[in-house]
């Protein structure tokens, strides 16, 4: 089944960026994708809460994609929870609007990998950090699925800039077709870690 993607874009500073701008340009003309640039459309934090929950309704996958800041999101990604996520809307009584849709984190980390893991710099993957948002998907009765991260992105080649943006252009694809193996994607550490098993080769 195909469904339409909103990817709600996220980076205070895009003029500074490397990794995020790349994996923008990478889907921003796939057709069935709507691209929302969350600092461009509320540079003053004013989320039109109405505006987003309609977008919400008309696409079947959201894609929050931003930097990792302070092991979570920049600001304007908890301002827009906290307003467009209403009760009787998303989650409680009645609150049904986005039960059955997927949700999907992407995100870059200036840590490289060895430093999310237990005996690292972190103490946790990138998955765990982000437990609220996973957490907020399943009261809301969305599909959570595990998050694609580019690791150690002051450090990242323009080979791997590239390689990471087909890479996350295939799944947002493969999303909006429907070819992702749900299961797969659910159990994996990070859904590139083995793009093979999740899009099935
Ligand atoms: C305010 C701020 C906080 C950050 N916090 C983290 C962090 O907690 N963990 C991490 O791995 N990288 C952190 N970084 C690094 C960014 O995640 C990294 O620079 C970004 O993903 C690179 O993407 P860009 O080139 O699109 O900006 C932080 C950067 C900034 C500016």
């Amino acid at each position: 089944m195909t469904a339409p993607v909103l990817v709600l874009f996220a980076h205070p500073a895009l003029e500074r960026s490397r990794i995020q701008r790349r994996l923008l340009e990478a889907i921003e003309d796939c057709p069935g994708v709507t691209v929302h640039d969350l600092y461009e459309a509320y540079p003053d934090f004013d989320v039109d809460a109405r505006r987003e929950q309609e977008l919400l309704a008309a696409h079947g996958t959201i894609v929050m994609q931003h930097p990792l800041f302070w092991y979570s999101a920049p600001a304007l990604v908890k301002q827009w929870l906290d307003l467009v996520l209403e009760h009787g809307w998303a989650y409680g009584t009645g609150g049904t609007a986005l039960a059955g849709r997927t949700l999907l984190a992407a995100v870059s980390a200036g840590g490289r990998e060895p430093a999310y893991r237990a005996e690292g710099l972190n103490g946790r993957s990138v998955r765990d950090f982000l437990a609220p948002l996973e957490q907020t998907a399943r009261l809301c009765g969305m599909d959570w699925l595990a998050p694609f991260v580019v690791h150690g992105t002051h450090a990242l080649e323009p080979s791997a800039i590239e390689r990471a943006a087909a890479e996350y252009r295939r799944v947002v694809e493969a999303l909006r077709d429907g070819r992702i193996d749900r299961a797969a994607a659910r159990a994996a550490p990070y859904l590139n870690a083995d793009l093979g098993a999740v899009l099935g080769g």
